[in-house]
């Protein structure tokens, strides 16, 4: 992809955010669901060697020599499969970093086995989300189209992208993965999986970062430092100027994209 490196992309740059909620914890255990780089995860080790992080579990399919690395120096506890085969056996821990598959199966179900052990526990957990803005808020993308099962996935593309005020796909748009041709309808997409999975259950509250592809934060309305955790997020929650800012980079990104395309073409 073009210009790949010039976007932001990373759950990192959240981690300011993350970070101050974190440390609202006495050593939580926390795990980090989708490590690509390790760029997180990096992060998430210094904490964890400052004695602010108890427990690192990392579950990445198809892992880097790094985190392969990190894992082998029991840095992580890593768990080099995907989180629906791994978080039924977890035991509920405090914080959660979702950013695996970006694809209304793996999300819903994901949210759902987190809620289904914490509907007796009752534990004041924390959940981080990425990518819970365009694209793929109301379109799912996937990164093996086989691990879904074919009733519950989209009809996808692999050669064709997204472009903003289109709810196809067109040649040279956002792409180079499989995606679900259409955007938006039901049950495609991670801010639809978001959503269903919290009106299923009516106890978790739900806040949007609207840049870098959207931070979503879920909190148990039970949860002890609530207020604390609202305050954190408050100055960036629902935000017009990182919502407008996050519009003019996806747009300028779009054109680069699309003018490269057209390079190559002609
Ligand atoms: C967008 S990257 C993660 C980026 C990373 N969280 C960061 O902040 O830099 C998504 C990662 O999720 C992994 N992944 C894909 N499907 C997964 C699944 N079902 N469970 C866990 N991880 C998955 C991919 O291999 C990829 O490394």
């Amino acid at each position: 992809m073009p210009g790949e490196g010039l976007l932001l992309n990373s759950m990192k740059h959240f981690f300011p955010i993350i970070r101050e909620i974190i440390g609202l914890y006495r050593l939580p255990s926390v795990v980090e669901i989708g490590a690509d780089k390790g760029e997180t995860t990096m992060l998430l080790i210094y904490e964890k060697k400052k004695g602010n992080i108890g427990e690192l579990i990392v579950i990445e399919p198809f892992p880097s020599e790094r985190i392969s690395a990190w894992s082998e120096g029991k840095e992580i506890d890593l768990r080099p499969t995907r989180s629906l085969e791994v978080l039924p056996r977890l035991p509920l821990k405090d914080v959660y970093i979702i950013d695996g598959d970006h694809n209304y199966y793996t999300v819903y179900h994901e949210l759902k086995v987190i809620f289904g052990k914490n509907k007796t526990e009752r534990k004041d957990i924390v959940i981080f989300c990425h990518d819970v803005c365009w694209p793929w808020d109301r379109r799912d993308m996937y990164y093996d189209p086989e691990s879904i099962p074919v009733e519950h996935r989209h009809r996808y593309t692999t050669e064709m992208g997204v472009v903003l005020h289109d709810e196809g796909v067109v040649p040279g748009g956002f792409g180079g993965f499989p995606i679900a041709v259409r955007r938006g309808g039901p049950k495609n997409g991670v801010l639809t999986a978001i959503e269903d999975a919290i009106s299923e259950c009516d106890d978790y509250r739900f806040f949007k970062v609207e840049g870098i592809f959207g931070l979503g934060v879920i909190v148990p309305s039970w949860h002890r430092d609530f207020s604390k955790i609202e305050a954190v997020i408050a100055p960036f929650a629902d935000n017009y100027l990182i919502r407008k800012l996050e519009r003019n980079r996806v747009e300028i990104y779009l054109e680069l994209l699309r003018v490269c395309h057209h390079v190559v073409k002609s």
